[in-house]
């Protein structure tokens, strides 16, 4: 099935997610790399389970929004990136995203979550965006700083990971006044 493209960068778009996407979900979201700095090193996902987080997010448009995050090069899959908890009162919602390990360091997450915001903040109407990142994830910090972040404070020692202990949260926003487009491209044009 041809996937429609919502948004699209120089090097990446976001994109619809399909069905088949979910096997590669299930895949990295049980990898200990990437399953550590969006929860915790101790959460399993088991496939039923899984499959049943899928079908209810798929029905819960209200609360979130999630996109594939594509190559524009060969259309392949790479990454996650979403919005959780919207508020529609306040306005706001926290982003999340995740790159396949292969593709770290190329960009990818800075850009994706640049039309995220984007598309939150005009196409959605949302007035703030936040993020939590656990201290050791120093890429995930440099994203968002990258996006126009702002460090707004920290839950000391809140989290057990393994391999670091107790680490702190720390928390970041961006207001819709305060976005300028992220990573330094221009939006003209990006929209398919
Ligand atoms: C965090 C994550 C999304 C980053 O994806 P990515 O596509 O590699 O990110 P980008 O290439 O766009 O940017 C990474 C930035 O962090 C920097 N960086 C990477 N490792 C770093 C480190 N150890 N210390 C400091 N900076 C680091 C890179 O140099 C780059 O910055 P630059 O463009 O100024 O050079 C990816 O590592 C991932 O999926 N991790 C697991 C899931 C996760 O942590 N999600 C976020 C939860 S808050």
């Amino acid at each position: 099935m041809e996937r429609p493209k919502i948004m699209r960068g120089e090097k990446i778009s976001l994109a619809i997610i399909l069905k088949e996407d979910k096997d590669k979900w299930f895949l990295w979201i049980n990898d200990r790399n990437i399953q550590s700095f969006l929860n915790d090193g101790a959460r399993i996902h088991l496939r039923e389970e899984f499959d049943e987080i899928y079908e209810m997010s798929k029905k819960n448009k209200q609360k979130m929004v999630d996109f594939a995050i594509v190559d524009n090069t060969n259309g392949e899959l790479i990454g996650f990136v979403g919005l959780q908890g919207i508020n529609w009162v306040s306005r706001h919602a926290m982003v999340w995203y995740v790159i396949a390990k292969e593709h770290w360091g190329k960009g990818y997450a800075s850009e994706a979550l640049s039309l995220l915001c984007k598309f939150a903040f005009e196409n959605m109407n949302l007035n703030k965006l936040w993020a939590r990142v656990y201290e050791p994830n120093k890429a995930s910090q440099r994203v968002l700083e990258k996006n126009g972040f702002k460090f707004v404070g920290r839950l000391r020692k809140h989290v057990y990971l393994p391999e670091f202990g107790y680490v702190d949260e720390l928390h970041y926003d961006l207001l819709r006044e305060d976005n300028k487009g992220g990573v330094g491209f221009s939006f003209s044009g990006c929209w398919l």
